[in-house]
């Protein structure tokens, strides 16, 4: 490759640094530090054998009285009377200007300014290469530690004139426990001069990615047990469900166990799980997608779900809805702001920390958005005794009865779902089930007639699971499981949509069915008893062949979905996260022809950083003397509120607003 001709420089603005043959030098060069180059590097050869010697031996005087790189730097003497802005780029361009261009080769990388508070870092280059190497790879791990590189970009600038660079992120809380070095990135992107591009790097999903939908019907009514048991969650419950296909769920279940496995790869770099988010983004970039329309993912997934389905077409205007184990409430937000439907929303959900000692318990973060409660048309129901939780028998006959009163619900969206450790691996579908059950009956005490209900699932391979469906299609005219692309690929989840809500003699058999199960769960903590036989048995299922030849398709296409998904990022990763290795070793050897080079460099920028800070202080300095003159009171400031109104996006664990956009 013919050596480049690049200039240091970097002016104030590390963006504008890139200086390109053919344009002027790039304002704020620092004069008298590089009016004389370092040195004379071919990319293709060692720097000290082929540096011509009289340069060489400049090179190494000028060396001489600088300070090694090293990690603690220190502001060297000579820049203690830096002249101000002003002053330094009037006389930079003057000496730039007299400087003819000379073919040298400066460090691929220009400079590297770290963000601690957010764990990332925007590296400005001069070698086109190393940016797209670096773009391509994805990832990187850079003192120990994985971290995610993607092409820096400037909002306001068009696209031929983006700086060459890359935003490097690794998030705030490895940044805590480990910190990511601006040397520590300025070394690896420099060696990766010379480091070759890995092999298969542009990896594609192992099957389409797309929205899955499943109807499901059945012929008629089968019988009903009404005299419900507890039932024990075990394995055999999901690998011998009305599915048929163990070998499935077995596969399934070993590549959800690589992606455990992944944890004790050796040698473990910090921060690993990085490597399976960009391989998941990478094969399947929808897949648990983070807009930014919604408070939280769940209105993204609700968003989708309800364009597939045509959820809200022909509702009848001032209609209501419930949304069900709701908290903290994007689907409530996504629903309201529909103005044509000017629909009255209700929410019941779990009050944060009102179970019992031992009992899943919902977190701050899963109560109500505060701009909820304060909406007129929106009202919290939360049973009778006030937990708001949907598994005791009398707090779900409260909820309903209120919304009966009230002529009853058009829509009734179900999100409920939990985790904890105590749930054996696998078996989370059977710990949902009583919480599924009282979310069925719900809708099925609650709706109009036409109603529709959407409710999240986990995996459907028990009978138990298998049943309510069952009975899903004999209370609405139409079915189905839809896996919408945003909700993760990799994951157990599904949505179940049901129309057109049936009246009449069995809705109120079915009804009653699902009452007398809920009343045996009495309300006992889901980890306590997770699970009860079947209100639909095994056996008369496999009386409708119809449902049970769309429920297999259904489960088996998702499972098989969900493996191939898991077992594909997981070799993403094992992969991104070799190469990251193989190259940071690879990088860390070629480091050393740029050290001296990036040494100067890095004086440079030091100095255009005092300069920097300087102006900054002036400002500073002129804003303090502005503000400390006597100010008249300005009525009308005084009570500004946010300019962002009320649906900024939130911190998951806290369920605050965040104040500016970052990356996390
Ligand atoms: C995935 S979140 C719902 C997210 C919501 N759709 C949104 O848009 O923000 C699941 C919710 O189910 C609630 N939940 C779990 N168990 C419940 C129970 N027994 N009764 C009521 N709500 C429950 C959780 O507290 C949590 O708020």
């Amino acid at each position: 490759m013919a050596a480049q001709t690049f200039y240091a420089g970097g002016g104030l603005n590390p963006d504008a640094a890139v200086f390109i043959p053919g344009q002027k030098a790039a304002p704020g060069f620092i004069p008298g530090l590089l009016s004389k180059p370092p040195g004379v590097f071919k990319a293709t050869a060692e720097p000290a054998s082929e540096a011509p010697a009289n340069e060489k031996d400049q090179l190494l005087s000028f060396l001489a009285n600088i300070p090694t790189p090293n990690r603690n730097r220190q502001m060297p003497s000579f820049l203690a009377n830096i002249p101000t802005p002003n002053q330094a780029s009037a006389e930079v361009q003057k000496a730039n200007v007299k400087e003819e261009p000379k073919e040298q080769e400066l460090p691929p990388v220009i400079s590297v300014r770290k963000m601690t508070s957010k764990g990332c870092a925007i590296v400005i280059l001069r070698d086109r290469r190393v940016m797209e190497l670096a773009i391509a790879m994805k990832v990187a791990v850079v003192d120990g530690i994985c971290i995610e590189v993607r092409r820096h970009t400037r909002d306001k600038l068009p696209k031929d004139e983006q700086p060459l660079g890359v935003f490097c992120a690794w998030g705030f809380r490895v940044e805590r426990r480990m910190a990511v070095s601006e040397e520590g990135l300025e070394e690896y992107f420099n060696g990766l001069s010379k480091v070759a591009q890995p092999e298969g790097l542009d990896e594609e999903a192992p099957f389409e990615e797309t929205l899955q939908y499943f109807a499901l019907s059945s012929q008629g009514p089968l019988a009903m047990d009404t005299k419900p048991k507890a039932d024990r969650a075990n394995a055999s419950q999901m690998l011998d469900g009305p599915h048929g296909r163990p070998d499935l769920v077995n596969n399934l279940w070993d590549a959800k166990q690589q992606l455990e496995d992944l944890w004790q790869r050796p040698p473990p770099p910090m921060g690993r799980s990085l490597m399976q988010r960009v391989a998941r983004e990478q094969l399947f970039p929808h897949s648990g997608k983070e807009g930014t329309e919604h408070e939280n993912r769940a209105g993204e997934k609700l968003e989708e779900l309800a364009t597939a389905v045509g959820l809200l077409d022909g509702v009848p205007k001032n209609s209501s809805f419930l949304d069900l184990c709701g908290g903290p409430g994007a689907w409530s937000q996504f629903l309201l702001e529909k103005p044509e439907l000017a629909m009255k929303g209700f929410g019941f959900t779990l009050r944060s920390h009102s179970g019992e000692k031992g009992d899943w318990n919902a977190e701050e973060k899963d109560d109500w958005y505060p701009e909820l409660a304060e909406n007129r048309n929106w009202t919290a129901l939360w049973g009778e005794d006030g937990t708001g939780d949907l598994l005791k028998p009398k707090n779900l006959e409260h909820c309903t009865q209120q919304l009966r009163d009230q002529g009853g619900v058009f829509l009734c969206l179900a999100d409920g779902g939990f985790s904890d450790k105590a749930i054996p691996p696998n078996q989370l579908e059977l710990y949902f089930y009583r919480l599924f059950l009282a979310e069925l009956l719900t809708a099925a005490s609650c709706l109009q007639p036409g109603g529709r209900f959407v409710c999240k699932l986990y995996t459907s391979c028990s009978a138990a699971t298998s049943s309510l469906l069952f009975l899903t299609t004999r209370l609405f005219d139409d079915v189905a499981i839809v896996k919408p692309m945003t909700s993760r690929v990799a994951g157990p989840e599904r949505y179940l949509y049901a129309s057109g809500f049936r009246q009449g003699a069995e809705t109120t058999e079915v009804r009653a069915a699902l009452s007398q199960s809920q009343a045996f769960g009495a309300g006992a903590s889901p980890l306590e008893t997770p699970l009860l036989t079947p209100i639909v048995g095994a056996n008369e299922l496999s009386k409708d062949t119809q449902f049970l030849e769309q429920l297999r398709t259904m489960v088996s296409t998702l499972c098989f979905r969900q493996a191939g998904a898991l077992q594909a990022i997981v070799d993403q990763a094992v992969y991104l996260e070799d190469i990251a290795l193989d190259a940071a070793e690879e990088s860390a050897k070629h480091a050393k022809y740029w050290e001296a080079a990036a040494a100067v460099q890095r004086e440079i920028h030091m100095a255009e950083r005092a300069v920097e800070r300087a102006a900054k202080q002036e400002r500073r300095d002129a804003e303090n003397a502005e503000n400390a003159r006597p100010v008249q009171n300005v009525p009308w400031q005084a009570s500004k509120g946010s300019k962002t109104g009320g649906h900024g996006r939130r911190d998951r664990n806290t369920n605050k607003k965040f104040s500016q956009a970052g990356w996390q």
